[in-house]
């Protein structure tokens, strides 16, 4: 007799915009030895391009309009009802532009990643290119963190660093940094899907091993 195959981890990923993070995943997520699966997406804004994209893959959608509850409390609890409904085994917020409340981050501590434009610590909340930019930085970049009730502070399991060069614009930037965030991204969820990266008291174990610093991907993964 054989064994039924054990199932494999359910991923829902949450998007506001285009979802050009969400397209990577499902690209991502077509690969033969793919070791998850990609069982819904959520927006809160019922524009959103992602939205077209899942429809294109087959994956069942859900909107939760943010402009439809009174309070963040009880868009929260609604987004939290639509999740426990396809019971994910992780979360992923992919250009998710609402702020979540401390009651919903920590019911889902552990099982929720964050993907943010800017080299973490360095560029918390919005404008990261802008503000790199202004402050004459050589090197930007984009960092995936577990999500915790700090906004964008929760420990970071990888970053891809961008050049920047003098004539460059946040428009500029902002591609270049999306073109390492779509490689990034799979990366990682496939680490969650395979079991290597934990969320501790307030650190990443990768491999079971304390994660010292964020992990990079080396050069030849990131440039093209
Ligand atoms: C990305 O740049 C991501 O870093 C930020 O929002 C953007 C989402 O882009 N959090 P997309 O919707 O995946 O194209």
């Amino acid at each position: 007799m054989n064994a039924d195959p054990a199932p494999q981890p359910r991923i829902l990923v949450l998007a506001s915009g285009s979802g050009t993070n969400l397209q990577a995943l499902i690209d991502a997520s077509r690969e033969r030895d793919f070791p998850g699966q990609i069982v819904a997406v959520g927006c809160n804004r019922p524009q959103a391009f992602a939205l077209e994209r899942a429809a294109q893959a087959n994956i069942d959608t859900f909107i939760v309009n943010h402009q439809d509850y009174g309070s963040r409390e009880e868009f929260d609890g609604a987004l939290m009802a639509e999740i426990r409904r396809h019971n994910p085994d992780l979360v992923v917020l992919a250009g998710f532009m609402r702020i979540l409340t401390t009651d919903f981050v920590r019911a889902l501590r552990g099982t929720m990643l964050n993907i943010h434009p800017s080299l973490l610590p360095k560029y918390t909340g919005l404008n990261t290119h802008q503000r790199a930019l202004e402050a004459g930085d050589k090197v930007h970049g984009v960092s995936i963190h577990f999500v915790t009730e700090e906004l964008d502070g929760g420990p970071v399991i990888a970053q891809a660093e961008v050049t920047i060069d003098p004539d460059d614009t946040p428009e500029s930037l902002a591609e270049k940094v999306q073109e390492k965030e779509h490689l990034l991204y799979p990366i990682v969820v496939r680490w969650f899907c395979e079991g290597r990266i934990h969320l501790g008291t307030d650190y990443v174990l990768f491999d079971g091993e304390l994660l010292k610093q964020p992990m990079r991907l080396p050069d030849e993964r990131v440039t093209h």
